[in-house]
């Protein structure tokens, strides 16, 4: 079996790189937007460069080799058999959301998200005409968050037409456990709720934890759920713009393609479809390993945390490579907490107000790099922490 190196630093400066490139000042030790900092697994990059090597890069269409890549790989990693004809494709995750809410809810419907929750999921539904119901997640005092089921569903009214969700959970790192998921697919039901549930982080789930698609619940949550997945967090592939979601009802599926053919009548990308494939067909084994690493990153980024910086409360994560962190301690919030780490350690994380109010002394701190990226990190802030 091969050996990958998750240790090696890769300089991704002058790549037009959003993370280091985009990042204010070269001395700011970058530590955002949720892009991992390690090398393509090399069978990507082998596939990518045999097709590179053929000099045609014309139409392509969505052929059986890139379905039966999908259609496995959900059924091996997340447990739920589908259908080729179930996948329809989006360039990323986030464009599927705002088609959804525009395929199945009409102007001044509400839409449930779970807040704290990534930006785009407001987005998504306000900028489409439609109006958020905010079900604002409940934490205990260890940073674990939950769902207050009988409050979420005292939220809905006749105009409520969608569930939101996001599992894993960005930025609260909890993986919704069967029974969450259960409760939430009854009260789809009862309600007669579409589900949209974005699934993108769901290949990075740590020991002791398991991915559950709310669609792979039952046939009634099949034929109400659009979910989207996508290889882009999971294999480092975001700049490729690939994504895909998964949707049984064909009544549905023809509400998303009516969208999607007026939005944008897309082919493919066809690097996109290429690594998709390879990463799928070839880079499991690469996955796995860097599953182990990632946990390492994250125990030790927990611990470090714990033990230095104790001004700071760290929500342990399940799942994703996001550390949510509750400055509360440090006495700032919003844009102070922000200028605070930007300027006094020389870090850049994401505030945790842009995911919800009630987040204002919150920041995302990204681990997915090399342990030499994520401790210059974490030295950084506790020497900030210290001279305050
Ligand atoms: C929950 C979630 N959904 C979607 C995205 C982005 O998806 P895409 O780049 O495919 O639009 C992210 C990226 O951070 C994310 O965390």
């Amino acid at each position: 079996m091969n050996q990958y190196n998750f240790d090696e630093i890769i300089d991704r400066t002058g790549t037009d790189c959003l993370k280091w490139d985009d990042n204010g000042s070269p001395d700011i030790h970058p530590m955002w937007v949720a892009d991992m900092d390690f090398a393509v697994a090399p069978e990507i990059q082998a596939a990518m460069e045999r097709r590179l090597r053929h000099p045609v890069y014309g139409y392509t269409f969505h052929g059986d080799g890139l379905l039966d890549a999908i259609t496995s790989w959900v059924g091996r990693r997340y447990h739920w058999n589908i259908e080729k004809e179930w996948v329809e494709f989006s360039p990323g995750v986030v464009p599927a959301l705002s088609m959804s809410v525009l395929a199945f809810t009409n102007p001044g419907d509400r839409v449930i998200i779970m807040t704290p929750v990534y930006r785009p999921f407001y987005n998504s539904v306000r900028e489409n005409g439609r109006v958020i119901v905010n079900h604002q997640l409940s934490k205990d005092e260890n940073g674990y968050y939950t769902i207050d089921f009988d409050r979420l569903e005292s939220q809905i009214d006749k105009r409520t037409k969608m569930i939101m969700m996001c599992n894993p959970h960005n930025p609260a790192g909890r993986v919704w456990t069967r029974e969450e998921l259960t409760a939430l697919a009854d009260i789809a039901k009862r309600h007669d709720l579409i589900v949209v549930s974005d699934e993108i982080h769901a290949d990075f789930i740590y020991s002791g934890h398991e991915h559950i698609s709310i669609a792979s619940l039952s046939e009634d949550m099949a034929n109400r759920t659009v979910t989207a997945y996508a290889p882009s967090k999971t294999f480092n592939l975001a700049g490729l713009c690939q994504s895909y979601v998964v949707i049984p009802n064909p009544r549905m599926r023809d509400a998303y393609m009516a969208i999607y053919d007026g939005c944008m009548d897309l082919g493919s990308n066809v690097f996109g479809m290429t690594a998709l494939t390879a990463a799928y067909n070839e880079a499991e084994g690469w996955l796995d390993q860097l599953l182990v690493y990632l946990e390492a990153n994250r125990d030790y980024a927990v611990d470090y945390i714990r033990k230095n910086i104790p001004e700071i409360k760290v929500c342990v994560p399940e799942g994703t490579y996001l550390l949510w962190l509750d400055c509360a301690g440090l006495g700032l919030k919003n844009e102070e907490l922000n200028q605070f780490f930007l300027e006094k350690a020389k870090v850049r994380m994401n505030m945790g107000y842009r995911f919800g109010e009630q987040a204002d002394t919150f920041m995302r701190l990204n681990i997915g790099c090399p342990r030499a990226l994520l401790d210059e990190g974490l030295s950084r802030i506790e020497r900030a922490v210290k001279a305050r």
